[in-house]
């Protein structure tokens, strides 16, 4: 079963017209299940759906989590979450996940936020000026200036760390939608920084056609994608039917070696997860790419993808809740 705790909102916060945030109080029991890097999200029950939403909030900001929710037009989700959701609501979460996070708060940071992709990019920015030392630049688009997220917050920000942090904001209704040539001219004087995006699929295809344009490496090209969940990961999904074959499996994970014998019909993710292993994921379907780990050696199959590229493929990153077993033997690592 998924690790499900009923959450108590403390409050919400009206940040633009379309756009609230929801921010929960956790008991000190939870506390220690809800630890996150800068750059992940929470899972969060609605109705028979779950949603995603990245933590605006930063890890050094105290134990209060807080999630924007922007309405979509016509979601399901969102509309329930900013129409129903008060202080002293519960709603059931699973615990974070994602690896959209940097692994070096010192290096410098090249952050494109488009609209409510401004999320997670917040929390990388807040804990990289508060922990790091390097210089970050934040390239933030938005329809107009009424629909800016944290624009008040930022500017602070801006003041605080004058020397270290430039925002520049791109406004639809003033500038039009921003190309790839126009994105890359922003970006060209800021080579070498470790680029971080999230937005609008069209915002975030331009800006990384961009990066690629002048030379960024795909490694230093860090990408969140904002999709709706379409099963729903709080269920537990019947197993499959044993084919008595197995494989020998070797896993590498939070610094611990495991040697399993791995029924060739069971997903890797659930697999681990029957063992009593905590290894990371959220949707379960092969849409988030929270349980990415890399295959060393052997071979396994993925039932679905719909994150991965095929350069991730390439470089043996699986999505272990999709993964079943090819060879007698796979060795996996989630260094
Ligand atoms: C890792 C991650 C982090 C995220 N973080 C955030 C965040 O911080 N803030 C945020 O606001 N969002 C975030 N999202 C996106 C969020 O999870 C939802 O996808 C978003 O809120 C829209 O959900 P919804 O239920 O309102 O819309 P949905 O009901 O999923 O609908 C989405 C769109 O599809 C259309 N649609 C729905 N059903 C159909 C159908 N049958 N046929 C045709 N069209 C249809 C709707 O009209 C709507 O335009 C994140 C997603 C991920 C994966
Ligand atoms: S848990 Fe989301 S892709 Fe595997």
């Amino acid at each position: 079963m998924p690790e499900v705790h009923t959450l108590t909102v403390a409050e919400v916060i009206a940040e633009t017209g379309d756009a609230h945030s929801v921010v929960f109080e956790l008991s000190p029991d939870q506390i220690e299940a809800f630890r996150y890097r800068p750059g992940q999200f929470l899972t969060l029950r609605i109705g028979t759906a779950a949603r995603c939403y990245s933590l605006a909030s930063a890890p050094h900001e105290g134990s209060r989590l807080k999630v924007t929710v922007k309405r979509t037009e016509g979601g399901y989700g969102s509309n329930w979450i900013c129409d129903n959701i008060r202080a002293g609501s519960t709603v059931d979460v699973l615990v974070p996940a994602g690896i959209f996070t940097p692994a070096d708060f010192d290096e410098d940071l090249l952050l494109f936020a488009g609209g409510s992709g401004i999320t997670p990019v917040m929390s990388i920015l807040k804990t990289a000026l508060r922990q790091g030392n390097g210089r970050i630049v934040l390239i933030y688009a938005n329809r107009d200036e009424r629909s800016v997220i944290f624009g008040a917050e930022l500017s602070t920000l801006v003041k605080e760390y004058s020397d270290r942090l430039v925002v520049l904001h791109w406004l639809e209704s003033v500038q039009g939608l921003p190309s790839e040539a126009q994105l890359g001219a922003l970006a060209r004087p800021f080579a070498g920084f470790e680029a971080f995006l999230c937005g609008p699929a069209p915002f975030m295809a331009a800006a990384k056609q961009a990066l690629e344009g002048l030379g960024w490496g795909r490694k230093r090209i860090h990408l969140e994608k904002f999709v709706s969940l379409g099963g729903n990961p709080f269920e537990t999904e019947p197993s499959e039917p044993d084919t008595g074959e197995t494989t020998e499996l070797h896993v590498d994970l939070d610094g611990k070696q495991h040697e399993l014998t791995w029924p060739r019909q069971r997903k890797l993710l659930d697999f681990l997860l029957d063992k009593g292993l905590e290894a990371p994921y959220s949707c379960r379907e092969g849409q988030c790419s929270a349980c990415a780990c890399r295959i060393v050696s052997g071979e396994v199959k993925m039932l679905n993808n719909e994150i991965l590229d095929s350069e991730d493929i390439a470089e043996g990153i699986v999505l272990a809740c999709q993964s079943v077993p090819l060879t007698d033997e796979v060795s996996v690592t989630y260094e």
